[in-house]
């Protein structure tokens, strides 16, 4: 009985320990400072199919900046007291009302607080897969995947060609539309991010060249490719969760 307990416990601490992990835990609270997220793995974690370096540099440099900068651009605003009520809210809320951002700050948060997300939903549901072995969707995913894309093939297949006919940087994004509980994909340039449309993300492929052009030149296809290797359809899960908790009660089906 004792061991029963004992595995018990250890399966709880490991579960919320994953959750705490998880990056986007705490953007839907007001923080006076959005730090740079830890990475849930190693650098060198998704190798072979995303190269150590351009890991280390995506997080430790590109999102590292976007971070800094979206907390100087909220310090200044929320100092200046201009929709001061919005300003104290969660970097969530804040991108869910942007029309209302005063104008000075509204396209500096839009690009590094834009940044700082896309990179958040980029990286979180990544992990190590060395094998490249396929993996499955959860049952819990199945049934919304399949009245959203028919199956899961295509939805791969769509999602290969919006990145690949994508125009410069930008992203892919799978999003959850909470008012019809149905999931569809989306693409946006640069840091542009769709929260502010009330979709909520479950990845974003990030589609800039620093996030393959080590490895893969300017070869997207290849990356792409790769990308799905890295993909934990756990965590996606995990992530569509987590967002359903925010649904008003009302509304769901
Ligand atoms: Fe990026």
């Amino acid at each position: 009985m004792l061991r029963v307990f004992a595995l018990f416990y250890v399966v709880c601490v490991v579960v919320s320990k994953n959750a705490e992990d998880d990056m986007y835990i705490g953007l839907d609270k007001y923080q006076e400072n959005y730090d740079l997220p830890k990475l849930p793995y190693k650098y060198d974690a998704l190798e072979p199919w995303i190269d150590a370096l351009t890991v280390k540099t995506h997080h430790s440099v590109i999102m590292a900046r976007y971070a800094n900068k979206l907390n100087e651009v909220l310090k200044e605003w929320r100092e200046s007291k201009e929709e001061e009520k919005l300003s104290k809210t969660s970097l969530l809320n804040i991108f869910a009302n942007i029309e209302s951002v005063p104008e000075k700050w509204r396209t500096n948060l839009e690009n590094y607080g834009g940044g700082y997300l896309s990179h958040i939903f980029y990286f979180a549901v990544l992990n190590s897969n060395p094998s490249g072995e396929e993996k499955e969707l959860p049952d819990s995913l199945k049934k919304i995947f399949k009245r959203s894309f028919h199956n899961f093939t295509q939805f791969k297949d769509w999602v290969e060609r919006d990145a690949c006919k994508h125009f410069g940087a930008g992203h892919i994004w799978l999003i959850r539309v909470p008012r019809g509980n149905y999931l569809t994909i989306y693409a946006t340039v640069e840091e542009v991010t769709p929260l502010n449309n009330e979709y909520q993300p479950l990845f974003a492929l990030d589609l800039w060249e620093h996030a393959y052009f080590i490895k893969h030149q300017n070869n997207r296809k290849k990356y792409v490719e790769n990308w799905w290797k890295v993909v934990d359809w756990k965590k996606v899960d995990r992530l569509f969760k987590w967002w359903k908790q925010f649904d008003p009660k009302h509304d769901e089906l």
